[in-house]
């Protein structure tokens, strides 16, 4: 029975241009997506412009131009760079639409029905010569920690510092320079506190991947606060029932965008929406990025439960993009515009980089030029192309382009490629497709090595029957590697099945022999090589000076953000002592999954140490590593013994923590700081 799913990608704002720390993700979910319908089953893509919030508003004015006018032409250029690098959203829509004010409206008035919505007084930052409050991005002036001129008001590039915009030196509106004064006005809360209960159970549900729950349970220990959904006008976005001037915050409308697409869709098809968002009927997936997870993971679920709607099935969550090692820096040339990208290359290079980056998992995927170029040569043309033009042309050429029976060796190979498809269909089931990738390489590196060891261009003068039983062999292999390949390469495979002659290729195709008769067309070239220089134009033409090169503004980051735990002073951190320590045994824990017990020898003293490291090493391989551990920690006494210290790891959770090690040649018991 075929699956019915629907799916999103995080809205991009309508304030400027796709780029390439985007495309992780809408090439994450377009890989996903086209893998479910090539696997026969229902999957829906749906997306839209997140069009409100000050920035879209201020950039408008900026311009000389409406909001409305601004969005429509943004809403052009984001179809573009998507259509150009084969993203194919079901429907892609923007949060500025009356399907969006009236779910934003139902889903608010529901809230406020049952109790779930405050109002406060608050007091905020106002320009008075603009008449606008100013959100904390909108206020620039000195670091009250380090005094660097031109910091925004919640966070200085410079030192790293977050702090208030009422701390900074010399606060001025960042539109028109004049000094803000402190204004009150009444805004309105959403009591998330109330969804604790209702949360915890829908994360324990799965709602979330298992390396995300740390940072939830830091949300939660950390209490769930009331979350500001209003702003006062002049604002770009839907008025609040009842009030004259006053607006629904863009994060509250935003993710309410995601079923607005989802009903346009359905009611310019005659499809019933409530059933298909409601009834379960549909699998309900998010794809976000990390930063956002704190809206997706406990704001809008808890919004939809209260207002009676269904929360996701899951988020998917991903980590950020670097390029050669460092966040992208628009001075770097490395902040590259989905336009600037296509202008250079083609898009299927980034498809398949990206699809051998990612695993599913939530750690940063880094963009290497020099990585980039070697993995699109050496396999998208090198491996995967190249099967393919040392077969076809041969055939089509020189055989009348007919095909026949494999050869024992052939339909060996062939069965082989065959039976990598379970394992490949759960790499792409899990977002895991650098597995996928990886196994698909080592099955064209099969299928390469038939071709050398049968040397078709050798016996094509001496045995046409033979050549025919060996070419077919690889054009089976082929398209076996097509339909493997094609969620990642969906205009490459395009191309092969157009010579092949096959329609629509599907993983149900996997196991059907090409039938001996059969004839091929003509072979078109399948993909060029890409060289180190058209990458160095490309990065040098997305180069900005750092004076233009301003970074994207988003709106209220901050929010986003985790809170910050507790200041502690440069002499809290002294006192730790940090040693060299070499471990002696290590042991698992009966009863706890997560921890190992080590023993410590720190040069004639030794610990016992319980670590919460169990999912990440396995205790023999630490046995004799050098590790640091925090010597001076008070003795605590836990469940299973006494823990007299603590070794220095860190990470996401589960697998993926890091120990900090030592050097080999590192003494026990050497202080380290
Ligand atoms: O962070 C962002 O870029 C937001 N525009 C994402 C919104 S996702 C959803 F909630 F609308
Ligand atoms: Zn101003």
């Amino acid at each position: 029975m075929h699956r019915k799913i629907a799916v999103t990608s995080a809205l991009p704002y309508a304030n400027g241009p796709i780029h390439i720390g985007h495309l992780v993700e809408y090439l994450q979910t377009d890989i996903w997506v086209r893998y479910h319908k090539l696997m026969g089953n229902e999957c829906l893509y749906f997306c839209a412009d997140d069009s409100h919030g000050t920035p879209i508003m201020i950039s408008a004015r900026s311009k000389g131009i409406s909001p409305e006018e601004m969005i429509d032409g943004v809403h052009k250029e984001h179809l573009r760079d998507f259509e150009g690098f084969y993203i194919e959203f079901d429907n892609y829509y923007s949060t500025h639409s009356e399907e969006n004010r009236w779910l934003s409206e139902d889903i608010f008035t529901k809230l406020d029905k049952r109790g779930s919505i405050v109002q406060k007084k608050i007091e905020q930052a106002y320009c008075p010569k603009c008449e606008m409050f100013l959100p904390d991005r909108f206020i620039r002036g000195g670091c009250p920690r380090c005094g660097a001129e031109d910091q925004y008001g919640d966070s200085c590039d410079i030192c790293g510092g977050t702090y208030q915009p009422t701390d900074l030196k010399n606060p001025r509106c960042s539109t028109c320079s004049a000094t803000p004064v402190r204004k009150e006005s009444v805004h309105y809360f959403f009591r998330l506190e109330d969804y604790e209960e209702q949360l915890k159970e829908l994360i324990a549900g799965g709602y979330t991947q298992k390396s995300t729950s740390n940072k939830l349970d830091e949300w939660f220990s950390a209490g769930l606060r009331d979350w500001d959904i209003s702003r006062d006008g002049p604002y770009f976005g839907f008025k609040i029932p009842g009030e004259d001037d006053k607006y629904f915050y863009v994060w509250l409308d935003a993710p309410i965008g995601y079923m607005a697409s989802m009903k346009n869709y359905c009611d310019s098809r005659g499809l019933d929406f409530e059933r298909m968002w409601n009834s379960g009927e549909y699998e309900l997936y998010h794809f976000i990025g990390k930063d956002i997870m704190y809206f997706h993971a406990l704001f809008f679920p808890a919004m939809l439960m209260g207002a009676g709607y269904r929360p996701a099935d899951k988020l998917f969550v991903h980590g950020f993009l670097t390029v050669n090692g460092q966040k992208m820096s628009k001075s770097k040339g490395t902040f590259i515009k989905a336009g600037t990208y296509l202008e250079h290359l083609d898009p299927e290079y980034l498809r398949y980089y990206y699809a051998s980056k990612l695993s599913g998992g939530t750690e940063d995927i880094d963009l290497s030029v020099e990585d980039f170029v070697n993995k699109v040569n050496s396999d998208l043309v090198g491996k995967f192309a190249n099967l393919a033009s040392r077969s076809g042309p041969m055939l089509f050429g020189k055989l009348g382009g007919v095909v026949g029976e494999m050869d024992e060796d052939g339909a060996e190979l062939v069965s082989k490629l065959r039976k990598v498809k379970d394992d490949i269909i759960a790499d792409y089931e899990e977002l895991n497709f650098a597995s996928a990738v990886r196994r698909i390489v080592s099955c064209a590196d099969e299928a390469n090595r038939y071709v050398e060891q049968k040397q078709p261009w050798a016996t094509i003068k001496s045995d046409e029957e033979l050549t025919r039983k060996t070419l077919t062999a690889v054009l089976n292999a082929v398209k076996v590697l097509t339909v493997y390949l094609k969620p990642i390469l969906p205009r490459f495979a395009e191309k092969i099945e157009r010579f092949l002659d096959v329609d629509g290729l599907g993983f149900g195709d996997v196991g059907s022999d090409l039938e001996p008769g059969h004839k091929i067309n003509k072979f078109e070239r399948l993909i060029g090589r890409v060289e180190e220089s058209q990458v160095e134009k490309m990065i040098e033409e997305s180069k900005e000076n750092a004076a233009g090169a301003k970074e994207e503004i988003k709106e209220d980051e901050k929010a986003a953000m985790e809170p910050i735990a507790e200041e502690c002073t440069i002499d809290d951190f002294a006192k730790v002592d940090l040693r060299i320590a070499r471990v002696e045994s290590a042991e698992s824990v009966e009863g706890a999954d997560k921890l190992l017990r080590l023993r410590l020898d720190l040069g004639g003293v030794e610990k016992n140490v319980f670590a919460g490291i169990a999912k990440a090493y396995k205790p023999e391989e630490l046995v004799g590593k050098m590790v640091v551990c925090v010597a001076n920690l008070k003795p605590r006494k836990m469940k299973f013994g006494v823990s007299e210290g603590m070794i220095l790891a860190a990470g996401p959770g589960g697998s993926d923590i890091f120990m900090v090690g030592a050097d080999e040649g590192a003494k026990p018991g050497e202080r380290v700081g």
